[in-house]
């Protein structure tokens, strides 16, 4: 209801997401302790690494809990990272359970707020830095009712460590209001993400945003002239046609027999690459079940470099995801009650999230950052290059590797499928 980010087919791989979190009122408030979670600390150059292991643990427990309920060949597809953003910056103005369930589900029990803050800003400031390969935009907004004032320190955190920004909506205008706000977000993005407020809710307190815009390009891009119509099988009895890149290049390949999975990375320009994680025939379910971070640890530290003949689809996924089941079955189900504790955004206003939902949409092209025709060294090497063709349903992973991040994870049945 509230979401719809819209594709620019620009960049040669692109992917955007909006989380978006929406506050009402709640009936009645419990009152709990109150806890002043924030002094400045300052942390080290590192904290933002704190964040890399929880945050890809809570990212495989979101696959395994979305893929229990997709239905059986769907696509999925989300920013791990924007997720947990979002609930890190709502998790400033909760105390009590409420605060505890948001933190034992994203992982961050052993750390406290003043910790998490810090590292996310520093995370920011890194993802920030990195000028003309800067490959990822993050950014937070909270829009709340005009009338309903968050407190200061709230407001402060949101701007300071979420590089956040806030918006008062009158809700006697509301379609100005998210106008507004789109806006806002267009600008900010260079118009990469658009429309990503649809509507407000006349009873909403506070809405909360996540935006991510990801503009990696290949590191060596894909020749269009190689791209060809391929089957795809989706499964044993359903295949479709779709647009096969290819290039021959060397990358970091592993055949992890254990697993029954090939890994090939792709990378782009920068610190990104692309994992895609290809089980053999009839066996996704299998590497599903087992996998974790510790699968992509194995898998980096096992990738050693070929000389491979890569067939990779195009496709295009855009996925709106509702959390709310899911965020409930992993625990966070006081921040949706009546006995939420959101007294760290108001003392007065008794509050509660009544939806979240997450948007996020990734193209993969040819397009990258190396002129066409320039790659052809390659015709040196003797050796013929082994064959490494994406045909079937496969997973897929863009990992940033000086931040540890997981900026996006899915996988695809079927790439003619949106
Ligand atoms: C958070 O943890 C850090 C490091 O252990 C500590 O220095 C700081 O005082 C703690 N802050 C709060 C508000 O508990
Ligand atoms: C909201 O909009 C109405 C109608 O335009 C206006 O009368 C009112 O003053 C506005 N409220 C606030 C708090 O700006
Ligand atoms: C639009 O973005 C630019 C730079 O990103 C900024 O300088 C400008 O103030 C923004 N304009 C609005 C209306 O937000
Ligand atoms: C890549 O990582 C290095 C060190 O981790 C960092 O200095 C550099 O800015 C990063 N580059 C990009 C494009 O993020
Ligand atoms: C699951 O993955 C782990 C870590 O990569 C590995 O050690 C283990 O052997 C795998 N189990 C199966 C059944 O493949
Ligand atoms: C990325 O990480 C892997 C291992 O995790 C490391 O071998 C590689 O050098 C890193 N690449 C960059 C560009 O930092």
């Amino acid at each position: 209801m509230l979401q719809a980010v819209k594709m620019r087919g620009i960049f040669a791989s692109c992917a955007l997401a909006a989380v978006l979190l929406a506050v009402t009122w709640a009936d009645h408030h419990d009152h709990h302790d109150h806890h002043d979670h924030h002094s400045h600390s300052s942390e080290g150059e590192m904290s933002c690494h704190k964040l890399s292991a929880p945050n890809a643990d809570f990212a495989f427990a979101l696959y395994k809990s979305l893929n229990a309920k997709a239905a059986a060949g769907k696509n999925i597809f989300y920013s791990p990272l924007g997720i947990s953003t979002a609930l890190s910056m709502l998790s400033t103005g909760a105390h009590g359970e409420t605060h505890s369930q948001l933190f034992s589900t994203l992982g961050y029990s052993a750390l406290n707020q003043t910790q998490v803050n810090e590292a996310y800003q520093h995370l920011f400031h890194m993802l920030d830095n990195s000028h003309e390969d800067e490959q990822l935009d993050v950014g937070n907004a909270v829009a709340v009712r005009s009338g309903f004032t968050p407190l200061e320190k709230f407001v402060k955190d949101v701007e300071d460590f979420y590089a956040g920004d806030i918006f008062k909506v009158n809700v006697t205008r509301l379609e100005e209001a998210a106008a507004e706000i789109n806006r806002f977000i267009a600008n900010e993005t260079q118009d990469k993400i658009k429309n990503v407020v649809q509507q407000l809710n006349p009873d909403m307190a506070m809405l909360l945003i996540n935006y991510v815009y990801f503009r990696g390009q290949w590191a060596k891009r894909f020749n269009e002239e190689f791209t060809d119509e391929a089957d795809f099988h989706v499964d044993q009895t359903t295949k479709v046609q779709v647009d096969m890149m290819s290039r021959t290049s060397h990358y970091k390949i592993y055949r992890d027999d254990r697993n029954q999975a090939t890994v090939i990375t792709v990378p782009y320009k920068g610190n990104a690459s692309m994992m895609i994680v290809m089980p053999d025939e009839g066996k996704m379910t299998t590497v599903e079940r087992n996998i974790s971070k510790d699968s992509i640890k194995h898998w980096q530290d096992s990738l050693s470099m070929a000389y491979v003949d890569l067939y990779l689809p195009k496709f295009y996924i855009s996925v709106d995801t509702s959390l709310d089941d899911t965020l409930k079955a992993m625990g966070i189900t006081d921040a949706y009650e009546d006995r939420a504790d959101f007294s760290g955004v108001s003392e007065t206003a008794m509050l509660k999230v009544t939806k979240a939902s997450h948007k996020a949409a990734l193209s993969v092209t040819e397009v990258g950052t190396e002129a066409t025709g320039t790659t052809f060294t390659y015709l040196i090497l003797s050796i013929p290059p082994q064959t490494v063709r994406i045909d079937r349903p496969f997973l897929f992973f863009i990992l940033e590797n000086s931040t540890g991040n997981i900026f996006f994870m899915g996988k695809i049945n079927n790439p003619t499928a949106t």
